[in-house]
């Protein structure tokens, strides 16, 4: 098992500290519009974790999801919502928060329109680390292919465990583990700490962490895999035929656990 480290010395929130650099790369990947492209790329397996969320759609429930993006997860969620319902994104960037915001925007006046009435959305600018959410006030909480970035994921899952509602869930899905042999030289093109671990490692923390009926499955996309070019060399074919192993058998892992209910 692989653990990258952001070797820390102060806090994760200083100036130049972890979250300036999340901050700065995500930014950039947001002016570089990959918030659409993660949306389109993530889409079908974070479609099949979010109908897992148990929402109860005739209470009035609050939704989060870490690390929001482009705010795609939001949206859905949203739709799956009481209307006096609230849903809410949290991300360390303010560039993907901003596209966020005006994606929904859009999305809520067509909402408005079809249903008369929309839950209630907004977009928070904030770390994983130390959430600026009141204990004990969310229902459900999804993260897709985001907490492997913390800088210190057991904080963040005891901050989870903090906001959830007894009872309440949190489901993370992440294509960047062990198991997931294409993902491997992710940390080194990205270049920021990444934590690396297999889904019992996954399972493990969630459970020490203090979550129970701790769970993981795969999610496998059915979207089709480019055919390899004629021309591409081996090392192509080698990365093509990951991706497809990635994409058809080994999947998106899915890690699920509940807050336990006094
Ligand atoms: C790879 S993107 C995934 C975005 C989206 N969840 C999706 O499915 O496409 C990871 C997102 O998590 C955010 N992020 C990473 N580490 C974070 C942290 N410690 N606190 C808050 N946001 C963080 C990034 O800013 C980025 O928008």
């Amino acid at each position: 098992m692989r653990h990258a480290s952001w070797n820390m010395t102060g806090r994760a929130d200083e100036p130049g500290g972890p979250h300036a650099k999340l901050r700065n790369e995500f930014d950039a990947w947001a002016e570089a519009g990959r918030g659409e492209a993660m949306e389109k790329g993530h889409l079908p397996t974070a479609r099949q974790a979010l109908e897992r969320v148990p929402f109860d759609a005739a209470r009035p429930e609050t939704f989060l999801d870490l690390g929001c993006g482009n705010g795609y997860i939001v949206r859905l969620a949203a739709e799956r919502l009481h209307p006096a319902g609230t849903a809410i994104g949290l991300d360390v960037s303010p560039r993907m928060l901003a596209e966020a915001e005006r994606a929904t925007e859009r999305f809520i006046t067509a909402l408005e329109r079809t249903k008369g009435r929309a839950p209630s959305v907004r977009f928070v600018e904030g770390a994983f680390e130390d959430l600026p959410l009141e204990p004990a006030s969310v229902d459900h909480c999804y993260s897709n292919e985001a907490i492997y970035y913390s800088p210190d994921i057991d904080r963040a899952l005891a901050e989870i465990l903090r906001i959830l509602k007894p009872g309440g869930t949190f489901h993370c899905s992440l294509d960047f583990f062990e198991e997931n042999t294409y993902s491997h030289d992710w940390q080194d093109k990205v270049g920021l700490p990444m934590m690396m671990d297999n889904a019992d490692g996954w399972v493990t923390r969630f459970r020490a962490a203090g979550f129970v009926d701790v769970s993981s499955d795969r999610l496998l996309d059915p979207t089709e895999v480019p055919p390899i070019p004629d021309e591409a060399d081996e090392e192509a074919r080698t990365r093509h035929g990951m991706l497809a192993a990635w994409k058809r058998e080994v999947g998106t892992l899915l890690v699920v656990g509940r807050k336990p209910t006094p």
